[in-house]
């Protein structure tokens, strides 16, 4: 079995635009309780129930969960938010950079991340990043992710080649695995490379209704459970007795 995501890993969330990236690492990042939550939101999208803060200045550094949308959007004012993310000792700190290109780019992260990215699991620091495109993002995001989370459909074949890469296996090989999970649970479903166990394990989409993250086989085992009970409960119906507790029962 893959290893769970910690707080304190280095996490690469993958797809196409519209692909779920979001929708997974919002699931991620409020499931980290234990830790000081801080989100990154260049493109000012995400709703976490806090009011969002837009100045270095004006952040609570006592607040559990921080929604920052940055509102300069160049390289000093990321600088300067990761030197003030990375220098905060506090309790655990879990941050999550909702899209990381733009913020950072092939051969360039801010030092203070860079720096997060390589040694923060001992510091009780985590980091969460997104990307279309992980190839024009700091290739640390990419080397350090104890997990990277891959969104069906294939992307363009240059950016598999970085991701096959640290997934150790072929680009025609993960773009085939793509292409047929694809095909088999539609959109939304993706792949997670584990680096500790060196697992990938296929996931049906995320039920955003809530309800644990579970791979694709197990869903099914479910859902074969849930039909069996449903076949039960219809011949029940049709002997005459109503199921304890079921619908139709005495009230
Ligand atoms: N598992 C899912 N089931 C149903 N709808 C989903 C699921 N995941 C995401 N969505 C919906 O699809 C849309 C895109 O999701 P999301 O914002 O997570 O994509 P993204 O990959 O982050 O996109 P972008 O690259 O544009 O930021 C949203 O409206 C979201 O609610
Ligand atoms: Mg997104």
């Amino acid at each position: 079995m893959a290893e769970p995501v910690n707080y304190n890993d280095r996490v690469l969330i993958v797809g196409k635009t519209q692909s779920g990236k979001t929708e997974l690492a919002r699931h991620l990042f409020l499931s980290m309780n234990g830790a000081q939550r801080f989100a990154i939101d260049p493109k000012g999208l995400l709703d976490l129930g806090v009011e969002p803060v837009r100045n270095p200045l004006a952040i609570d550094w006592e607040a559990p969960i921080t929604h920052y949308i940055p509102s300069v959007q160049d390289r000093h004012e990321y600088e300067e938010l990761y030197d003030l993310l990375w220098g905060h000792r506090g309790p655990p700190m879990l941050v999550w950079l909702d899209e990381a290109m733009g913020p950072t780019m092939a051969g360039y992260g801010p030092r203070s991340m860079n720096l997060a990215v390589r040694q923060g699991a001992a510091m009780r620091f985590g980091h969460y990043a997104c990307s279309q495109r992980p190839q024009n993002i700091a290739m640390q995001l990419r080397t350090e992710a104890e997990h990277i989370f891959v969104f069906v459909p294939p992307i363009h074949h240059r950016d598999l080649d970085e991701l096959a890469r640290e997934m150790l296996i072929s680009t025609p090989d993960l773009t085939e695995r793509l292409r047929a999970l694809h095909e088999s649970e539609g959109d939304f479903a993706f792949l997670w490379y584990c680096r500790a166990t060196n697992e990938i394990t296929e996931f049906a989409p995320l039920d955003l209704g809530g309800g644990a993250l579970a791979p694709a086989e197990l869903e099914e085992e479910l859902e074969l459970e849930e039909e069996l009970e449903e076949e039960l409960e219809e011949e029940l119906e049709r002997e005459g007795g109503a199921p304890v507790g079921g619908p139709g029962g005495p009230g």
